[in-house]
């Protein structure tokens, strides 16, 4: 077993105390063995001298789809739902094999390069096979699952599906890839929302999903064009009949839950539905704002996550989280969210989101080593003399900030260069599949 120590760095544990020191980590294999202000006596195979850095557990972004990052820059100024009829899905629906694999690289190497470690990642209808091998290569963890979609108008041939057909072969993927890697990648359903799925598959998704002891990833309630479809078509409001049928449990997992009314809340909250907050996405598509400082003082774990490229532009979230404290700052006053909760939601609540947080999320003696180291030493994020940690990491830092990235104890990225993802190659192979993928629409 490979052995690490991380000497002299500034430790943002995130644990349940909040606490932070100075001193070293010891890691033993992919998990955190000792901790504190100095280790003596200890044999390494590497030591890493992170002298005034700040070690930090690695992001966790729950909601993002890699198979759309080909796309940024190809979607913009619209609303969801033109968004997704006149760009996305028709993008979508050109895929290859090939162009989903450097779709998820390019996304997977973004996301490594700017400190997230983790992520709950929706593909899309067909090749999710080349995304999991991409997750695998590069390292990242990633919970992820084919999108399901058996119902809906406008929707480009090639992304209808036969009902059974999109049940069975998420059920093969699941049989392949969950738990694979020691358990660093994991299956998530993924019906895409209600709008684009029939009673009938959402069904199958909660027996089987219960079944296999595995999440269910959705979008619900991001846009009022939205939720109007689900109530005409259903009789119901969008997370009631989700509840009316039996899916709202605590392995569903929500993108974006803006448009909530009570009646939902009180359902989110009783059953146990987690959240993911998007605010990139839901401000770029004029979604709207989520009622994050409500759910949180429900007690509704929420996560946070870019969504995809072409609704962002970035997979960014050093973005995310300014942009969380920002809009409801704006909304509710300049105390509702602080840089603390912030820095909170985008490590171990996205871990609770997960269903990880027994594993990653905060940097604590038994857990897997997700970290990130952050050189602070530059203009932009000075004085640093008796500095607020959290102020400084969230308010002032940016993504070109990490240094180091960790993922399951193996170093992905070093001196700000990702290891894992060959950059040059990756960079020349999107805009190939790419080139390729628009001659195909
Ligand atoms: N709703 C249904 N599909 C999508 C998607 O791909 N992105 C976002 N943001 N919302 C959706
Ligand atoms: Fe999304």
């Amino acid at each position: 077993m490979s052995t690490l120590l991380i000497r002299n760095a500034v430790v943002m544990t995130m644990n349940a105390e909040d606490e932070i020191f100075t001193g070293d980590v010891f890691i033993e294999g992919n998990r955190i063995s000792q901790m504190g202000d100095k280790l003596e006596g200890l044999q390494a195979d590497r030591i890493i001298d992170a002298g005034g850095k700040v070690l930090l557990p690695g992001f966790v972004q729950t909601h993002i789809h890699l198979c759309q990052t080909l796309f940024r820059g190809r979607a913009d100024d619209l609303s969801l739902i033109d968004w997704l009829k006149e760009r996305i899905w028709p993008f979508e629906a050109a895929h290859s094999e090939d162009s989903v694999y450097y779709s998820a690289l390019l996304g997977i190497g973004e996301l490594i390069r700017s400190g997230t470690t983790a992520i709950l990642d929706m593909e899309t209808v067909h090749y999710t096979e080349s995304a999991f091998q991409a997750i695998k290569e590069s390292g990242i963890r990633a919970l992820s699952g084919k999108v399901m979609m058996d119902h809906g108008t406008e929707v480009p041939p090639a992304l209808q599906e036969k009902t059974d057909r999109s049940l069975q072969e998420s059920v093969d993927l699941l049989e392949k890839w969950h738990g694979a890697e020691g358990g660093r990648i994991q299956y998530a359903f993924c019906p895409r929302f209600v709008v684009s799925c029939t009673e009938e598959l959402l069904t199958g998704v909660r027996d089987l999903s219960a079944k296999y002891g595995v999440m269910v990833h959705t979008h619900a309630s991001e846009n009022l064009s939205e939720i109007e479809m689900v109530e005409a078509e259903r009789g119901m409001r969008n997370v009631v009949y989700l509840d009316h049928i039996g899916l709202a449990k605590p392995n569903l997992i929500l993108a974006h839950s803006i448009w909530l009314d009570d009646e939902e809340k009180r359902i989110i909250r009783e059953r146990g539905v987690k959240v993911t907050h998007c605010p990139g996405s839901n401000l770029k598509l004029a979604s709207g704002i989520a009622e994050v400082p409500l759910l949180l003082e429900q007690g509704v774990a929420v996560g946070l996550g870019a969504d995809g490229a072409p609704c962002n532009n970035n997979l960014d979230m050093f973005q995310e989280m300014r942009l969380t404290a920002y809009i409801q700052k704006v909304k509710h006053g300049p105390t509702v969210m602080n840089a603390r909760t912030v820095l909170r939601l985008a490590t171990i609540g996205g871990a609770k989101v997960l269903g990880l947080e027994d594993r990653i999320g905060s940097i604590e003696i038994g857990k897997l080593a997700d970290l990130q180291l952050l050189d602070l030493e530059d203009f932009h994020v000075y004085p640093s003399f008796d500095a607020d940690w959290y102020s400084r990491v969230v308010y002032a830092a940016t993504r070109g900030d990490v240094d180091t990235v960790m993922i399951d104890g193996q170093i992905v990225m070093e001196g700000k260069i990702v290891k894992t993802v060959n950059k040059t190659v990756v960079l020349k192979e999107a805009d190939r599949s790419l080139r390729k993928l628009i001659a195909r629409l």
